[in-house]
């Protein structure tokens, strides 16, 4: 494809028009392998993975994404420099369960010595892949020169990468933007130099610039130029919220896999949509039951005050639709804490009750047998 493709468009249906008279013929369920020769390579079961967000994919929300058919997830970005300083503010514990594998922790920093040892620790962490975020348009992140600054700066981005890539045996893969300008083609030079000198085993592509932040729409014409220019595996990020999309831009790029993102957030039956093709609107009481076990676990994680804060956007997402109502959202939002609103969900919504109990009966919590380290976690939201 050559820069005069025409856009491929996810938030409209213009997409369906390029794809023609023929329905895809594309398998979300099959499995491939991310690594190259030196690494270890990661099995993966499907082409659907869980996207990373920061203030978003902690474990609760990785879990609940494999249950519910995510084939590989991505926590959100961690400070390399937040991992060296570990006594800081930031430090909190990051848990890897060992029902969440295969996972990839995403870091982000700009000293190829401390990405080195950031690399090291989560290797010792149990990941099977590292991440290097090189998209974040957070001015918190960028002006240190990380996140989508290293668009700008091919010659750190090369060098954080390739250090990280040569720190341990497990594959690294960087997620990208198409450049900092819009209309910019950086993503091009910059995908092919992390996979020839860097040693980058895969690459996610979102599509925007960062100037663009989350506006406009995720033009995956680049991610089709993108798979033709890299031999390894590609991941499209972006606009894609249901089966059509998924399917339509492995089709139209030759994308190895799609990921998932703000269609997810507390709203896991996208995933399964994504992964199965199995569209059901969950009724109001199933979604209840979900939260009110979303709600414990990250009670769990982060203990009650922090899960205090962090799950409020979350009941927002959660409970969309008009079983529930704005000034019921709004209620849950301003209560002190996660034990008062699951008690006041599930008096209101009782029949709840027993699709609760059978999550309570079938899906483990993280226990001791899973790996606990100390690491910080990062701070920041966006990417
Ligand atoms: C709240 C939020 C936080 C994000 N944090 C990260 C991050 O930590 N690292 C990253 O690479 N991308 C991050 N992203 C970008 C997403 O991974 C994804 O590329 C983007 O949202 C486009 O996909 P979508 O349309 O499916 O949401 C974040 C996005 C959102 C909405």
């Amino acid at each position: 494809m050559t820069d005069a493709s025409p856009p491929i468009d996810l938030t409209t249906t213009s997409f369906l028009e390029l794809l023609g008279e023929h329905l895809p013929s594309v398998d979300l369920s099959a499995p491939f392998s991310i690594g190259r020769e030196g690494t270890i390579p990661v099995h993966i079961e499907g082409r659907v993975a869980l996207a990373p967000m920061a203030g978003v994919s902690v474990q609760a929300f990785r879990r609940q994404g494999r249950r519910f058919g995510a084939s590989v997830v991505f926590t959100e970005m961690v400070s390399i420099s937040g991992l060296h300083y570990a006594n800081e503010r930031t430090r909190d514990y990051l848990r890897i369960a060992t029902d969440e594998h295969p996972i990839a922790v995403q870091l982000f920093g700009t000293d190829p010595a401390l990405m080195r040892e950031a690399a090291q620790q989560v290797k010792d962490a149990g990941a099977d892949m590292i991440d290097i975020n090189m998209g974040c348009p957070v001015k918190k992140v960028s002006k240190t020169g990380a996140g989508c600054a290293l668009l700008d700066d091919p010659d750190t981005a090369v060098a954080v990468a390739r250090a990280c890539a040569e720190a341990t045996d497990l594959p690294v893969t960087v997620k990208i933007r198409r450049g900092m300008k819009n209309g910019s083609h950086d993503f091009a030079i910059l995908g092919q130099r992390l996979v020839e000198e860097a040693g980058v085993s895969a690459l996610t592509l979102h599509p925007r610039s960062a100037a663009q932040m989350y506006t406009g729409f995720a033009d995956h014409a680049l991610t089709a130029k993108l798979v033709e220019l890299v031999d390894v595996p590609v991941f499209a990020s972006g606009d894609i919220t249901d089966r059509v999309r998924a399917e339509a831009v492995m089709a139209l790029t030759g994308c190895a896999g799609v990921m998932i993102g703000r269609a997810a957030q507390g709203n896991p039956w996208a995933v399964r949509d994504l992964t199965t093709g199995k569209a059901v609107e969950p009724d109001p009481e199933e979604r209840v039951a979900e939260l009110v076990r979303f709600v414990r676990e990250v009670v769990r994680e982060m203990g009650d005050h922090r899960a205090t804060g962090f799950l409020r956007k979350f009941y927002g997402w959660y409970l969309r639709g008009d079983a529930f109502g704005k000034a019921a959202r709004r209620e849950l939002m301003v209560m002190e804490s996660p034990a008062e609103v699951e008690a006041h969900l599930l008096e209101q919504w009782p029949g709840a009750l027993p699709q609760l109990a059978e999550l309570e009966a079938t899906v483990r919590y993280p226990d001791d047998t899973d790996r606990v380290i100390e690491l910080p976690v990062s701070a920041y939201g966006g990417g």
